[in-house]
């Protein structure tokens, strides 16, 4: 298995190219199962969940090509489409669940394993299937398989999510687009994500208005058609690499960045002592001082503070000046990354669904484990300031949402490298 192995050796200075969003990429990917045009995806990342995606939509009949160097994704659904989405392919990402609304749209009926994916907690399928229900699909859980059907086709209908879930909120869209009548979701998710989704939709004909707000309103068509859209650029990514030049000083621009993406995570990068400018080519990110100072972080749903940027920002906090309390409220079991930023020398203390991290003055380079997706990179991250090695092992986490890190960090002056082997 690849380890990456990061020495901690100052500042850091250039551009980082920022990807198209991965969690944008993944719900726009499934909408090709909602027409038998062409729907073509440019500025796409090129990452091993996109390529689980691909293997996923085609083992359920489309076609997906990649074209100049993975950026592009042409697909098409025009032959016949199978309903089953089976757990071999499904079981390795929980984003394979954004297939059920637009199977259920296109066929009348799906049979879609129960998901995997990071291990951050139950992460239950509850919102989806109340969704789904509710715009009359029957749905049943069978030996691991929701097994959805409709009486007659999908019907508009009014919908209040309990908790705004971007992945319910995504199945909903693509779902209530091709019901027949009005769709009004409530309490729906805001991410920036969902309002990529819905003007991907919006190319292909749908009649979607709201998104980006808590209420959505969808006035369901016959067809859609084929469209051409750009991702949007992943704000993680940005708010990852923001951070690097943070963590080991310097100066970085994240080109294709948009402060707006990340306005809660800004503010709290302000408050800790964080210079972050909006260029035209991007975000310019700069520490104020030596240090930076202990801010307190909640996680919430869009715009707060973004769960998928928690461990990132618990890394920066290990060598703050003060003490910082972190409260995860997404996910449960989301501090897995904790213990391993211990073994690299930091003070933190896990209670339930806080943690509590008193600054040191430095980290030191230790052997460590990814763990799940973001935790993987707030190691990476913590590495380029700590005294001496760090090696990462377990990387395979990372490249399902960090393409070319390795070549990302090492532009910009970092000391890193991958190397294979067990
Ligand atoms: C998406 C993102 C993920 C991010 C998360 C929260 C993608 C591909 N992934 O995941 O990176 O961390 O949003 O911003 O876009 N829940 C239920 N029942 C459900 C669905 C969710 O209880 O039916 C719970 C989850 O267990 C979790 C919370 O709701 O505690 C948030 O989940 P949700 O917003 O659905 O996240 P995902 O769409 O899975």
């Amino acid at each position: 298995m690849d380890r990456i192995i990061v020495r901690g050796n100052g500042p850091l200075s250039g551009q980082i190219p920022i990807a198209g969003a991965k969690n944008a990429c993944l719900a726009l990917m499934p909408a090709t199962l909602l027409s038998e045009e062409p729907l073509t995806l440019t500025n796409a990342p090129r990452l091993s969940d996109i390529a689980t995606m691909t293997e996923l939509l085609a083992s359920l009949g489309a076609e997906v090509s990649q074209l100049n160097e993975g950026q592009v994704l042409a697909s098409a659904c025009h032959g016949e489409v199978n309903p089953v989405a089976e757990y071999e392919i499904v079981r390795k990402m929980r984003a394979s669940n954004l297939v059920l609304g637009p199977l259920l749209a296109r066929l009348g009926h799906a049979v879609v394993s129960l998901p995997g994916g990071c291990a951050i907690g139950a992460r239950p399928m509850d919102l989806h299937i109340d969704a789904l229900t509710a715009l009359g699909a029957e749905i049943e859980l069978k030996e691991g398989y929701l097994h959805a059907r409709t009486r007659g086709g999908l019907k508009g209908a009014v919908h209040q999510l309990r908790f705004a879930s971007v992945g319910a909120t995504e199945n909903f869209l693509m779902a209530a687009s091709l019901a027949k009548g009005t769709s009004v979701l409530k309490n729906a998710a805001r991410e920036p994500e969902i309002v990529d989704l819905a003007d991907c939709l919006r190319k292909m004909g749908a009649q979607i208005s709201g998104d980006g707000t808590s209420t959505i309103e969808i006035q369901g068509v016959d067809r859609l058609h084929g469209a051409t859209h750009p991702v949007v650029a992943d704000r993680i990514e940005l708010g990852t690499y923001m951070l690097a030049p943070v963590i080991a000083g310097g100066e970085v621009e994240c080109l294709g960045g948009k402060v707006s993406l990340l306005e809660s995570f800004c503010e709290k990068l302000d408050q800790a002592g964080v210079s972050v400018e909006q260029t035209d080519k991007g975000v310019r990110v700069s520490r104020r001082g030596d240090r930076v100072k202990a801010v307190d972080v909640v996680t919430e749903p869009y715009p707060g503070f973004p769960t998928d940027l928690q461990a990132q920002m618990m890394a920066l906090m290990c060598t703050a000046e003060g003490t910082s309390v972190l409260e995860e409220r997404i996910f449960e079991n989301r501090f897995m990354h904790a213990p391993e930023l211990v073994r690299m020398g930091a003070s933190i203390d896990v209670h339930g669904g806080h943690a509590t991290v008193h600054g040191v003055e430095r980290l030191k380079g230790a052997p460590v484990m990814a763990t799940d997706l973001r935790a993987s990179v707030s190691l990476i991250l913590a590495g380029l300031a700590a005294e001496g090695e760090t090696v990462v092992s377990r990387v395979y986490h990372l490249d399902r949402g960090y393409e070319r890190l390795v070549r990302k960090l090492e532009a910009v002056g970092a000391d890193i490298e991958r190397v294979s082997g067990e």
